[in-house]
């Protein structure tokens, strides 16, 4: 079988290790000849393929980013899109797709295959953990790791000079990574989508605890809102998509809490650190397991599928359960970021 694969929207580590995995199994195990897209499904309209052996993904393993490329593309968006990728597929001789990407990518992955005929397999990634049907996605436990060493590190600087420390971590639209990498690192107030806020309450509980502590870290995610009739005057900004810009919720909730607290507060915006460098040794592990399970699936005669880890086993499960969904933070994680 000719087998192409792509990786797609926004970059993690561990999508090399997938990569790897897929070449590797597929060339020994099942004879399989792998073609890789540049750049996600931009490489696969504009026909900007290459052959790949195991040569070129020696060494991969441990390296951050993806060695294919990315974009934030989707064929059934782009005006011939979906006829240009039937040439592709067509031209490439190929057999099946296997696509990395969060759920924009892996939803245009069904769109394809149900246009194009072609069958495809998905393996989810994305730091916002946020794919419905699977416990973790490739990239989240490095995500997390990241953050929670900022936070580590936030510790000490705030002691020395009695500040609150603000740390903005991503997400996107869930609270996955602040409430985890907040957690981990002993945040005393986390602020997640799932949980509106109250900024006057977040205030209150800052100048209750600085009656015994001098310094607060509060981690807020990219999508924190607050809560509908509360005396928030803040406005972060939007992007044309609807999405947080990075630094603005933060920006607005350490102006807010200094106003209120009279405290010194100081914000970090730890962005794009969290999805640079390299994999933890998790992320490599899944990203192997998800490579592996993703090319047997597809030898085997699978379409319109993902792999998904489900406690410690990684299963399939078909596209309909995550596409178009967000997996939100569970209450009992939430109740565990706020009510220590
Ligand atoms: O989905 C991953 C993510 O890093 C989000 O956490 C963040 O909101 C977004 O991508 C940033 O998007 P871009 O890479 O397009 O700037």
């Amino acid at each position: 079988m000719r087998i192409g694969i792509l990786t797609g929207g926004g970059d993690c580590p561990g999508l090399n290790a997938a990569i790897r995995a897929v070449v590797k199994r597929g060339t020994a195990q099942h004879g399989c000849s792998i073609v890789g897209f540049q750049n996600g499904w931009q490489g696969v309209i504009d026909g900007d393929a290459k052959p790949l052996t195991r040569d070129d993904v020696s060494g991969i393993l441990v390296e951050g980013g993806t060695m294919l490329g990315t974009a934030r593309c989707h064929p059934h968006k782009v005006p011939g899109g979906l006829e240009a990728v039937q040439d592709t597929v067509h031209n490439e001789k190929l057999d099946g797709l296997i696509c990395i990407g969060g759920d924009g990518t892996l939803k245009a992955a069904g769109k394809v295959s149900d246009a194009v005929g072609i069958p495809v397999i998905g393996i989810p990634k994305t730091i916002d953990n946020d794919v419905v049907g699977t416990d973790a996605a490739i990239g989240f436990d490095t995500a997390v790791t990241v953050a929670t060493e900022a936070i580590d590190r936030l510790h000490s600087t705030a002691e020395s000079h009695n500040r609150v420390m603000v740390v903005e971590l991503m997400g996107r639209h869930s609270g996955w990574i602040a409430v985890t990498a907040g957690v981990a690192g002993g945040a005393d107030i986390i602020l997640a989508p799932e949980e509106p806020f109250d900024i006057d309450q977040i205030a209150k509980r800052i100048k209750h605890r600085h009656r015994y502590k001098n310094f607060s870290i509060v981690a807020v995610a990219e999508g924190a809102v607050p809560a509908e009739g509360t005396s928030w005057d803040g406005k972060p900004t939007l992007d044309a998509k609807g999405n947080p810009i990075a630094g603005s919720i933060g920006h607005e909730v350490t102006k807010a809490l200094e106003a209120r607290t009279g405290f010194p507060a100081r914000l970090t915006v730890l962005g794009y650190v969290q999805r640079g460098g390299i994999p933890t040794a998790a992320d490599r592990l899944l990203g192997t397991r998800f490579g592996v399970a993703a090319i047997d699936a597809i030898v085997a005669g699978e379409s319109h599928k993902f792999t998904a880890l489900s406690g410690e086993d990684i299963t399939l499960k078909d596209f309909s359960v995550m596409s178009g969904k967000t997996k939100w933070v569970p209450e009992e994680l939430l109740q565990a970021a706020s009510g220590l």
